[in-house]
């Protein structure tokens, strides 16, 4: 029997693609798994499952409780609601965290940014509650609850000191939202105050940090936010060091851990053999952390490293010719 079971969802677009890539990659590093594969998204619905989020996908994650999962396809302004909100909803999975660091041989135009992201990932504006008032005139509710907000700033000051990271920034715009942001500032607050003051701790004003961050990256450590600051800011800071292909991502609960890169399903390559598996094989590191497979996740860690480093093998988003495959069996040539 194998030492792990992990549900893995290959999801829609270039997710089989990638999927494909980073399980042949842990596999080829030595993880002993049993895979449990089960559709989400359009796929789900091409498969004949009862819809985009399947009872049985969500019941193998709850058995399971680690999952990797493949971009999945959302409508724009129509359509169901989307599968990572729900996912994310339904399996409290109340923390996304997304580490953005410079890679070997990248050319970015910096070279030394590492720092985490740490979303909150179930209310906010994301909580979907939207509503026609009258013909011509819609609203969308912000919602934030002290509990979510002190559970997700209690996360990040646990997550920064088990990652010696020195200081948490939070983005906020309680300026303006002066209720909802104000709250999430206040849990954050307090927990730095009562539970760790020896981590450096700023408040800054969300249009502010994008401007610091593009200026000079190296100042954040550890940034908190809100569900939608979250989303678009980790896209800011993927731009920071190659872009989508290279930044991977975790979806985290009390009770379940989903892995899965930032990008979504680019339709515009999908079926090409093109897409960068790299954001993927990354979230499977995060995985293999996660799962305390820390030697399996080294040697990958390693072996993209040196991969990006040679510069011969990089995928088009980075300038090279290599295709998916190409790109991930240099990476398996590399595992030592
Ligand atoms: P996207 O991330 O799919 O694509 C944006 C651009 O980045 C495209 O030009 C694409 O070709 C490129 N790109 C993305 N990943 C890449 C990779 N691994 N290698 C090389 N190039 C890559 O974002 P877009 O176009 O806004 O969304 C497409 C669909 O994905 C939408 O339906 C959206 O809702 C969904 N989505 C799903 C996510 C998820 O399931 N976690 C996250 C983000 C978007």
């Amino acid at each position: 029997m194998a030492k792990h079971t992990i549900v893995v969802i290959p999801g829609d677009g270039i997710g089989p693609e990638v999927i494909g890539a980073a399980r042949r990659v842990m596999e080829a590093a030595g993880l002993s798994v049993d895979w449990v594969e089960l559709p989400a998204g359009a796929t789900a619905i091409e498969q004949g499952f009862e819809n985009v989020l399947p009872a049985r996908t969500l019941a193998a994650i709850t058995a399971h409780k680690v999952a990797i999962k493949g971009p999945v396809t959302t409508p724009v302004g129509k359509g169901f609601t989307s599968v990572n909100v729900q996912l994310r909803k339904k399996l409290n999975l109340y923390a996304a965290v997304r580490p953005v660091r410079s890679l070997p041989g990248v050319k970015t135009l910096y070279d030394n940014v590492n720092m985490i992201i740490i979303r909150e990932n179930t209310e906010g504006l994301y909580s979907g509650i939207e509503n026609e008032v009258i013909p011509g005139v819609v609203t969308s509710l912000k919602v934030a609850t002290e509990l979510a907000c002190t559970r997700i700033a209690r996360f990040a000051f646990r997550y920064a000191t088990k990652q010696h990271r020195k200081k948490i920034t939070v983005f906020h715009k309680a300026n303006i939202m002066k209720m909802t942001d104000g709250l999430f500032l206040n849990c954050a607050r307090r927990i730095y105050e009562d539970e760790y003051p020896n981590i450096e701790y700023e408040e800054t004003i969300i249009d502010a940090g994008c401007m610091k961050i593009v200026q000079d990256p190296t100042r954040i450590d550890v940034l908190l936010m809100e569900n939608l600051y979250g989303d678009v800011v980790s896209d800011l800071c993927a731009g920071l060091v190659g872009g989508l292909g290279v930044v991977p991502g975790s979806n985290i609960g009390d009770e379940a851990a989903v892995f899965e890169a930032v990008h979504g399903s680019a339709p515009d390559i999908a079926g090409k053999g093109v897409a960068n598996p790299l954001a993927c094989i990354m979230s499977g590191v995060m995985m293999l952390r996660h799962i305390h497979e820390d030697a399996i996740a080294q040697r990958i860690e390693k072996a993209y490293d040196e991969v990006l480093a040679e510069g011969k093998n990089l995928t088009r988003d980075l300038g090279g010719n290599a295709g998916t495959n190409q790109f991930t069996d240099a990476v398996i040539a590399r595992l030592k």
